[in-house]
């Protein structure tokens, strides 16, 4: 018998302000259709005055509690994936666990920037395999809107607020690929590259800083290593790209995960793409993306998934689930 991490629910929430492309326009020199070609984003959503991250993760966590049919006392941990927390502490994963009415258990931020998720779920599912917690909720939650200088057309059009969750639960498996549940993880970082995404502020800085990104340069690292790295995760299963139902990528830019799609040999209707409705809301991204692939009647029991995604450290990775 092999313990593998199960997913038992997830689910999402969007703040309620859709900001279309078409509102850039006028304040900044571009247009809906440059952004539009360049990056395959449509619309974003961004967080009320007043809305914080936590709140976004806190609806998210009880959509998928909601859907996993558990309550927050049934959960031994949450680790929540963020760059943009509330405060620089607590962490915003202990007022999440706060506002669920959880008094046991623990809860811990992990930040890996877009790479979040994956960093996120490969530390539940280490922990759900060793025995030190069964049931994790595992969340991406994001207020990028914050960190954006409003006169940068190069990041500002780019970003969006989200958050997603999943709960996993420790369950038997057969040690196949069969198994439902986490079935491989592949993690990587490269400091050397810390200077081509990256926010220039920070708390022993004194001010939270703007978000800068030399766009041509990840791009080039993303198309390079987000194949890599999901062919890397499905080689330790003995799998491959053939054997995908669906890869659910970051969600940063279109041309990024078509060319993706192209180097694992998926084709485009195997891949669930939002970004046009979400743009890029970092560590929330994949969680995102698995919880509408969900609702669009797309992502059944039993399908095989890889998520991948890069973002600043460089940080990148991948899991394979089956769902
Ligand atoms: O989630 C973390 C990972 N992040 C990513 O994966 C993002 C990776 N990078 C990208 O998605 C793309 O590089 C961008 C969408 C950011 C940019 O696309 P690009 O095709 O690489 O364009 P570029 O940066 O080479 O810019 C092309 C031109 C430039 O003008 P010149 O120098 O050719 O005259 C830019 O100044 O487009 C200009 N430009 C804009 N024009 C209109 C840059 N931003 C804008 C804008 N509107 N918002």
């Amino acid at each position: 018998m092999t313990k593998r991490a199960v997913v038992r629910g997830v689910g999402h929430y969007l703040p309620e302000r859709v900001v279309p492309n078409t509102e850039f326009e006028g304040k900044i020199d571009t247009t809906d259709e440059w952004i539009r070609t360049r990056s395959g984003i449509e619309r974003r959503h961004f967080a009320a005055e007043g809305e914080h991250t936590s709140d976004l993760a806190v609806a998210a966590a009880r959509a998928a509690l909601e859907d996993a049919g558990m309550e927050a006392g049934d959960l031994d941990a949450i680790i929540l994936a963020t760059s943009t927390p509330d405060l620089t502490f607590p962490s915003a994963a202990t007022m999440v666990q706060k506002a669920l009415g959880m008094t046991r258990g623990f809860a811990f931020d992990v930040q890996a920037v877009c790479a979040g998720f994956i960093y996120a779920m490969s530390t539940a599912n280490a922990m759900i395999l060793s025995g030190q917690a069964n049931r994790v909720l595992v969340i991406g939650a994001e207020t990028f809107s914050r960190i954006l200088d409003w006169e940068d057309r190069s990041t500002c059009v780019l970003f969006g607020d989200g958050a997603g969750a999943l709960v996993l639960e420790g369950a038997e498996g057969t040690g196949t690929a069969a198994d439902r549940g986490i079935l491989a993880t592949d993690l990587h970082s490269d400091g050397r590259f810390g200077d081509i995404l990256y926010v220039d502020g920070g708390v022993s800085k004194g001010h939270s800083g703007f978000v800068r990104m030399l766009g041509k340069e990840v791009f080039r690292h993303a198309v390079e290593k987000l194949a890599a790295t999901a062919h890397a995760a499905l080689d330790k299963v003995g799998l491959s790209g053939a054997d995908v139902d669906w890869i659910v990528p970051h969600q940063a830019n279109l041309r990024i995960i078509k060319a993706t799609a192209q180097r694992m040999q998926v084709p485009m209707d195997h891949v669930i793409v939002t970004v046009q409705d979400h743009g890029n809301t970092s560590a929330a991204s994949i969680p995102l993306a698995l919880s509408v692939g969900k609702a669009q009647g797309k992502i059944k029991p039993g399908d095989l998934i890889v998520t991948e995604a890069i973002g600043g450290g460089l940080a990148w990775g991948a899991v394979v689930l089956r769902w």
